[in-house]
């Protein structure tokens, strides 16, 4: 999209191109008092302030009018659109523990309050001599924790590992309290690999999660064949076939999904809008295979309660994916460019979406080329960097880059079960009857 684009899409709903700048994202946005004062927040931010004793030229003024009207709701494409490292990400999440001002690293003291304080579903993860252990283990919601176990002994057998002790959590709602547990002999709170978090969760590393393994709950084929599956379903509908729909199916999960509630039918009635919630025991009959999401030219991508572990699978489509701002990231989403492989929209809210999601519509059929490519780039995307070697290379650098930090060489906990026999057995344990020899549990 041209900049001239990206204003003209505004413009064309927007009330008056010569109001103000900054106003019309208010009237964008409706009127209730949070969103008013969040843009207004945004406005008091971003307003650079006249230079005192300077009378500004109009065409500047004009400038800056325009680059306000912009702050989107489609976000325009990146100038310079480069292809990043996947794996960059990694440096990023450890960058607490890797500041090179302070003595910095992991230490033992870190990794035991954690296992110590933490009684959410997972387990602590050890490799000590090329042998890997599972530690304290607490359920996990559904196959998560097994699923994952496998994950890292498909990682046992394609790699040599280094040794490494961490802990991992299976929910996605990670809640982590860095002041508890806190004691004179385990000041610091440790490092925690989750499948998901919000940018500033420092002390979160994130790992791709157990559906890159394999998601029975939802019927969904093994990841490993997953590209396949899902590539041929794309190769099967032309693009010149596919309906023009910007559809969605989702669970009824979380604030950003239930902006799709639709009781007035508000979006129903826009002729290029098939998004639907579905409730997960009312309407079973509702569902849609993964694989007939791709009849449609435009995908909307919703969060669930925090991150959806949907979005891969429908990148794999061929459509274009339409993705609204959320805090939740995976591992990966640093690799999504706004116009290129994913369009990147404003985080839906109950005020914007009946304007909002019929004019991003409105847009992608304006755009269909931009779309077609998009959709390309998307899958393109998929297929290079969330394949099961991909995914496998990116946890090897992450255990690698983690044991890179740690200041102690691990030995086996008292509560190890070396990983396979954990699989065969049901070893979780109370968060009660933990070992707890170098910090105090709680
Ligand atoms: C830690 O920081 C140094 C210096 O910035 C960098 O070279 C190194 O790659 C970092 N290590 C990790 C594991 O991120």
């Amino acid at each position: 999209m041209t900049e001239h684009e990206a204003s003209s899409l505004l413009r064309a709903v927007t009330a008056s191109p010569t109001q103000k700048a900054g106003l019309p994202r208010l009237v964008l946005g409706g009127s209730l008092a949070g969103l008013l004062l969040v843009s207004l927040g945004l406005i008091l931010l971003y307003v650079p302030r006249p230079a005192p004793f300077q009378a500004r030229e109009p065409e500047q003024q004009q400038q800056q009018q325009q680059q306000q009207q912009q702050s989107p709701r489609i976000h325009p494409p990146a100038v310079h659109p480069h292809e990043k490292d996947l794996l960059s990400q990694i440096a990023v999440d450890l960058s607490p523990f890797n500041d090179s001002r302070i003595s910095s690293g992991i230490s033992l003291q870190q990794v035991e309050r954690v296992y110590c304080n933490n009684d959410q579903g997972g387990f602590r993860l050890q490799i000590v001599d090329g042998r890997m252990y599972s530690v304290g283990e607490r359920h996990g919601i559904q196959t998560r924790v097994r699923n994952t176990k496998l994950i890292f002994m498909h990682l046992m057998h394609q790699y040599k590992l280094p040794d490494v002790d961490i802990s991992w959590v299976s929910v996605d709602d990670v809640v982590m309290d860095l002041k508890a547990g806190r004691s004179n002999d385990c000041p610091e709170h440790g490092p925690v690999l989750v499948m998901t978090k919000q940018p500033h969760h420092d002390h979160c590393i994130m790992y791709p999660d157990f559906t890159f393994w394999d998601w029975e709950e939802a019927y969904a084929v093994p990841w490993q064949d997953m590209p396949k599956v899902m590539g041929d379903a794309a190769a099967r509908e032309p693009w010149k076939n596919r309906k023009e729909k910007l559809f969605a199916r989702a669970f009824n999960l979380g604030e950003a999904r239930n902006t799709l509630k639709d009781n007035e039918g508000e979006l129903a009635k826009h002729p290029l809008m098939d998004a639907r919630i579905i409730d997960w025991h009312a309407d079973p009959g509702s569902f849609v295979d993964l694989q007939d999401h791709c009849s449609n030219k435009w995908l909307l991508h919703t969060a669930g309660n925090t991150y959806s572990v949907r979005l891969k699978y429908l990148l794999f489509c061929k459509s274009a994916v339409v993705l609204p701002d959320s805090p939740w990231q995976e591992f990966f989403y640093h690799m999504l460019q706004a116009g290129h492989n994913v369009l990147r929209v404003d985080a839906l809210t109950h005020e914007n979406r009946a304007m909002h999601l019929p004019a991003v519509a409105d847009y992608l059929r304006e755009h269909e080329e931009e779309a077609e490519e998009i959709g390309q780039a998307g899958a393109a995307f998929a297929r290079k960097h969330l394949s099961s070697e991909s995914v496998a290379l990116y946890y090897k650098g992450l255990i690698e880059s983690y044991a890179g930090l740690m200041k102690f060489k691990p030995t086996v906990h008292p509560d190890a079960v070396p990983i396979d026999k954990s699989l065969l057995n049901d070893f979780a344990r109370p968060f009660h009857e933990r070992t707890c020899n170098v910090c105090p549990r709680t």
